[in-house]
C-alpha cells in the first residue's frame, strides 16, 4: 500500500483550528520555523539550552556535542543525572506528588490509578530490594512482562541504579528471549508468571524456563516474578524471587545513582536486513531530553492532559511514549493491559471515555482493524461513544493511508482534532518527521515535516540530495541526541547499517524510502531494505528464512513481503522442500506446520500469512535469489521484467500459484 499511490485521493490541507493554535505549546507555523531556524543558526547552541530548560543535570554539561569519532556522537558527555530522578523525583518537587501518574486499565476493566508519590515510593523499594540482591550500574537486565504498571517500575528502577534494561516484549518466543539474555549478557530477568489478554491466559514465567533449558543463560542469578495471576509456575528456589518480596521491607527512598550523560539506559533488539536482531543502544541524557520535548511539541501536552499510547513497552514506542517520556513532563496517562477487540470492538472508544482520554495514539493497523470492526458491528462503532474529550490524535509505526487517515480524523478525532502521523524508528529513539498539531498543515498520508533540530533529506545513492519529487533514501544529515549510539557489541554493524561509506559515513541512512512534494512534504515509501512491516511490528525476511531452513524439513527458504490492506504487509515465503514437492493436501498440513515452527522460533507476529512451494526457487546463474521477483508473484502478478538473467525461468509459473 505505498502512500504515494493513494495521494490522489485526498488532496485537502487540513489546518489546525484558530483555537488550538492560540493554546499551543508550539503555536503556528512561525513558532516552528523559529525553533527551526535557531537549530539551523546555532546547532549545538539549540540543543544545549533545550537541554538545560528540559533536564535536571547533578552535574551539568559543558561539551554539546562530540563529534571527534563520529559516527559514534556523543551529547552532554560531561554532564550527569538519572532519568528516574527526572521521572519520578522531579515530578514530586513541582507539585505533582498526588497527581495521577499512570491509570492502568486491565484486561478485564479493572482499573488502578497510581500518583507520582506512589510511583516514586513503588520504584524506590523495588530498586532497594533489587540493589540488595547485588545488582548495580552496569548490569544488564531483560525485562519480560505484560503491560502493567510493574512494567514501568522495572524499568524505571533499572534506570534509577544504571542498570541498562532490555526489554523483549512479551509475544517473543522462548528461543528469542534466550537468544537476547545472551547477546546482552543479562544477570536479571525480571518477568510475570502470565500475561492477560483479550480474556485469555498466556504464560512468561513458563518461556523463561524454556529459554534457560536452551542454555547459554548461565549468567543470569536471579528471575524476578511479578504475580500477575497467581497462575502455577515452575520455580527454582534461590534464583527464582517474587517481585512483591524483593520489594518487601524495602525503603521507599532510594538514592538515584547518577550516571554519565552517555550511560546506555537501554538496548531493545529489532529486526535488520541480515543476520540476528540488532540491540539498538541508547544513551541517557540525550534520549529522555528528545522523549520529553517530543511529548510537548508532537503531543502539546499540558498539565491537564489524560494521554494514552495503545504500544507495548517491549517497542520503542512502548519506551519512549510511556515508560520514559508521559513520566518526564509529569503526565496522567493510561497503559492497557488488553486488546483493541475485547470484550468488543469498541475497547478503545469506550476507554477514551471513560478515563476522558484527550490525546490518544495508536498504530494504523489498529484502525485499519476497527474500521472493519465497526462496520460488522454497528453497536460498538465509534459514534456510540463521547469522544469529545479527544483533542489530539497519533498514528505510529507504518505509513497510514489516506483512507485510514480520514476514517480516524472525522470518527475518533470528530474531524476536530489534529492527526499526528509521526515518524520514527526504534534507532532515532523519538520522532522526527511529524505535524506539529498547533502548527502544521495536515496532508493525509504524509507525516509532514522534520522537527526543529532534525536534518531530514532524501538523497541518491551517491548521497546527493534529489530535487522534490523525486524518491530517493531518507537520511538525517547531522546527529542528534535521542539516536542509536552503536549496536550492542557490534560497532562495526552499527556503521556498516547506518553510516555507510558510500553516503560518506556521517549522515544517516534510516533504511526508508522516501519522497517530498513541492511543499517540502514528505511521504514515506516503505522500507529499501529486506525489512517488513507486518502491523507495525518489524521483521527481517532473513530472520524468517533462517526459521525456517532450521526445520529439519525444509532445504532453502526465501521470504518477501506483500502489501495488505490489513497489517500493511505480510509474510510471504517461498520454501523447498528436501523431499519431492508436496501435492495441495500435503502442502496444507506442511505449511501449518511451518508457520507453527516459525512461531516458536521467533513469535506469533512472524508467521507466513502465506506458504508456496517449488522444486526450487528463482536464481541467477551465480545461484543468487531474485527475491525482485517473487515479490511480483507474491502479489499474483505476472514477471514482465527481464528474466534472462535466471538460471531456471520456468520456476516463476510454479510459485505463481497460491495454495
Ligand atoms: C520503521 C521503524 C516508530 C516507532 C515504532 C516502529 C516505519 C514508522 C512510520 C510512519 C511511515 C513509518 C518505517 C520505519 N514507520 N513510523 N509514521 N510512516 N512509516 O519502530 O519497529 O523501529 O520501525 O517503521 O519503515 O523505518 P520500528
Amino acid at each position: 500500500m505505498s502512500t504515494i499511490d493513494s495521494v490522489l485521493t485526498e488532496t485537502r490541507v487540513f489546518q489546525p483550528s484558530a483555537d488550538f493554535v492560540k493554546q499551543a505549546n508550539v503555536p503556528g507555523m512561525a513558532a516552528y520555523q523559529a525553533l527551526c531556524d535557531e537549530a539551523e543558526r546555532d546547532f549545538e547552541g539549540f540543543w544545549a539550552r533545550l537541554a538545560r530548560e528540559t533536564l535536571q543535570w547533578s552535574k551539568p554539561f559543558t561539551r554539546t556535542l562530540d563529534e571527534s569519532n563520529a559516527p559514534f556522537y556523543k551529547w552532554f558527555d560531561d554532564g550527569e543525572l538519572n532519568v528516574s530522578y527526572n521521572c519520578l523525583d522531579v515530578n514530586l518537587a513541582n507539585g505533582n506528588a498526588d497527581k495521577v501518574a499512570i491509570i492502568f486499565e486491565s484486561d478485564d476493566g479493572t482499573v488502578t490509578r497510581v500518583t507520582y508519590r506512589e510511583l516514586h515510593a513503588r520504584v524506590g523499594r523495588f530498586a532497594n530490594g533489587i540493589k540488595a540482591l547485588g545488582y548495580k550500574k552496569g548490569d544488564r537486565s531483560i525485562i519480560y512482562m505484560p503491560m502493567s504498571i510493574e512494567a514501568v517500575v522495572a524499568m524505571q528502577a533499572c534506570a534509577r541504579l544504571g542498570i541498562t534494561h532490555s526489554v523483549v516484549f512479551g509475544g517473543f518466543s522462548a528461543k528469542s528471549l534466550q537468544e537476547r539474555i545472551i547477546d546482552v549478557g543479562a544477570t536479571l530477568v525480571i518477568t510475570a508468571d502470565e500475561q492477560v489478554r483479550g480474556g485469555k491466559t498466556i504464560p512468561l514465567k513458563p518461556a523463561v524456563e524454556e529459554a534457560f533449558a536452551m542454555g547459554g543463560c548461565e549468567a543470569v542469578r536471579n528471575v524476578v516474578v511479578y504475580r500477575r495471576t497467581g497462575g502455577k509456575v515452575a520455580w527454582t528456589e534461590g534464583r527464582d524471587l517474587w517481585m512483591h518480596d524483593v520489594e518487601k521491607g524495602q525503603s521507599d527512598q532510594c538514592e538515584p545513582v547518577q550516571v554519565e550523560a552517555e550511560h546506555p539506559l537501554f538496548v531493545l533488539y529489532t529486526s535488520g536486513s541480515t543476520g540476528k536482531p540488532k540491540g539498538v543502544q541508547h544513551a541517557s541524557a540525550g534520549y529522555l531530553l528528545w522523549a520529553a520535548l517530543t511529548m510537548k511539541w508532537t503531543f502539546d501536552l499540558k498539565p491537564s492532559d489524560v494521554y494514552w499510547c495503545t504500544a507495548d513497552v517491549g517497542w520503542v514506542t512502548g519506551h519512549t511514549y510511556i515508560a520514559y517520556g508521559p513520566l518526564a513532563v509529569g503526565a496522567t496517562q493510561i497503559v492497557f493491559e488488553g486488546v483493541p477487540t475485547y470484550p468488543n470492538a469498541g475497547r478503545f472508544w469506550e476507554t477514551i471515555q471513560k478515563h476522558g482520554c484527550t490525546i490518544f495514539y495508536t498504530a494504523p493497523t489498529a484502525i485499519r482493524s476497527l474500521i472493519k470492526a465497526a462496520e460488522a458491528s454497528p453497536d460498538h462503532h465509534p459514534k456510540k461513544y463521547d469522544l469529545s474529550s479527544l483533542r489530539v490524535i497519533g498514528s505510529v509505526g507504518e505509513p497510514i493511508n489516506p483512507e485510514a487517515w480520514m476514517w480516524y480524523y472525522n470518527n475518533i478525532g470528530g474531524g476536530r482534532c489534529p492527526v499526528v502521523d509521526t515518524w520514527w524508528q526504534t534507532e532515532t529513539g523519538g520522532h522526527m518527521i511529524t505535524p506539529l498539531p498547533g502548527a502544521t498543515g495536515l496532508k493525509p498520508g504524509s507525516c509532514t515535516l522534520p522537527l526543529p533540530g532534525i536534518m531530514a533529506a532524501i538523497v541518491d545513492e551517491t548521497g546527493e540530495d534529489v530535487e522534490l519529487g523525486k524518491g530517493g533514501f531518507l537520511v538525517v544529515k547531522r546527529p542528534w541526541p535521542a539516536m542509536i549510539r552503536t549496536i550492542w557489541g557490534d560497532p562495526e554493524r552499527f556503521k556498516k547499517s547506518y553510516y555507510p561509506e558510500e553516503l560518506g559515513g556521517t549522515c544517516y541512512l534510516a533504511g526508508d524510502g522516501a519522497n517530498r512534494d513541492t511543499d517540502g512534504y514528505f511521504w514515506i515509501m516503505g522500507r529499501i531494505d529486506d525489512v517488513l512491516n507486518v502491523s507495525g511490528h518489524r521483521l527481517g525476511t532473513m530472520e524468517v528464512e533462517s526459521a525456517l531452513v532450521a526445520h529439519p524439513m525444509v532445504a532453502e527458504a526465501a521470504v518477501v513481503g506483500r502489501p495488505d490492506d490489513l497489517t500493511g504487509e505480510a509474510v510471504v515465503a517461498f520454501v523447498v522442500l528436501k523431499r519431492a514437492r508436496p501435492d495441495d493436501a500435503e502442502a496444507m498440513e506442511i505449511a501449518k506446520e511451518l508457520r507453527n515452527w516459525v512461531a516458536k522460533e521467533i513469535g506469533p507476529i512472524a508467521k507466513p500469512k502465506e506458504i508456496r512451494f517449488g522444486d526450487n526457487l528463482p536464481k541467477t546463474r551465480s545461484g543468487k535469489i531474485m527475491r525482485r521477483l517473487l515479490r511480483v508473484v507474491a502479489k499474483g502478478e505476472s514477471v514482465t521484467q527481464d528474466v534472462s538473467t535466471l538460471e531456471n525461468p520456468a520456476i516463476l509459473e510454479q510459485l505463481g500459484k497460491a495454495l
